[in-house]
């Protein structure tokens, strides 16, 4: 049996803080199997035991997965002494032990993936998985077709070795690419190698995870069941 206090899996469980959990389980509102149960230190199998709060089911995921479209100016990380993070914006839900899959810089916007699933962001993260990230990127001027040809074929960026292959596509106002790695501000370096500057980038997936567009900058939701099943 895997036990866990009663007030823990209500926050877990995304029912609200812990003192406001507490006040609901002394108010009496809150059953594990049919007994009213008024002690919030009361350990429960989370796998096994059903708890209800106000007569509705409490569902306990061990794992969250929010997609949350990154507006500039937000750190990637879970605490930062000067500047706001990722996990600021994700109001109303709980925060406890998410992360976001990765960084994306302060100035980038788009898709980032946070979770609680560790074993999860090490393999997306992973160097030898190779996951596709495609972004949205706009320069300060046009590059060339021989550059682009660079681009495809990998670029030495000041590593140890030269990136590996990207795809390059023109658009209107800018460029779709895609990347296979996950190296320090990589795309700004692969166009500065090229003797561009990146004045706008957003990414618009990762894997098989792609950008909600109906999200605006700052806006996040749980990633749906198919997109949860995709990312594995
Ligand atoms: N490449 C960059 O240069 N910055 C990002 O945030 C992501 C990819």
């Amino acid at each position: 049996m895997i036990a866990m206090r009663l007030d823990q899996f209500l926050v877990k469980s995304d029912i609200g803080s812990r003192s406001e959990v507490k006040k609901l389980v002394k108010a009496g509102r809150v059953c594990v199997g049919d007994a009213v149960v008024r002690d919030p230190s009361v350990h429960i199998d989370e796998n096994t035991d059903a708890v209800t709060l106000d007569g509705a089911a409490v569902v306990y995921e061990k794992f969250r997965y929010y997609m949350l479209n990154k507006p500039a100016g937000y750190v990637s990380a879970t605490q930062d002494g000067q500047c706001a993070t990722v996990i600021d914006l994700l109001d109303g839900v709980c925060k406890k032990d998410l992360f976001p899959v990765g960084r994306l810089d302060k100035d980038t916007e788009g898709l980032l993936l946070i979770t609680n699933n560790g074993k999860l962001s090490h393999e997306l993260l992973s160097p030898s998985h190779h996951v596709d990230k495609k972004y949205y990127v706009c320069t300060d001027r046009m590059i060339g077709a021989e550059e682009k040809k660079a681009f495809e074929k990998g670029l030495d960026i000041g590593d140890d070795k030269p990136t590996l292959p990207a795809n390059i596509e023109e658009t209107d106002n800018g460029y779709i690419v895609t990347i296979r790695e996950g190296r320090f501000h990589q795309i700004k370096r692969m166009f500065s190698a090229l003797g561009a500057e990146v004045t706008f980038l957003k990414r618009l997936s990762m894997g098989g995870l792609v950008l909600d567009e109906s999200l605006l900058p700052g806006q996040f939701r749980p990633l749906t069941a198919d997109e949860i099943k995709n990312l594995f």
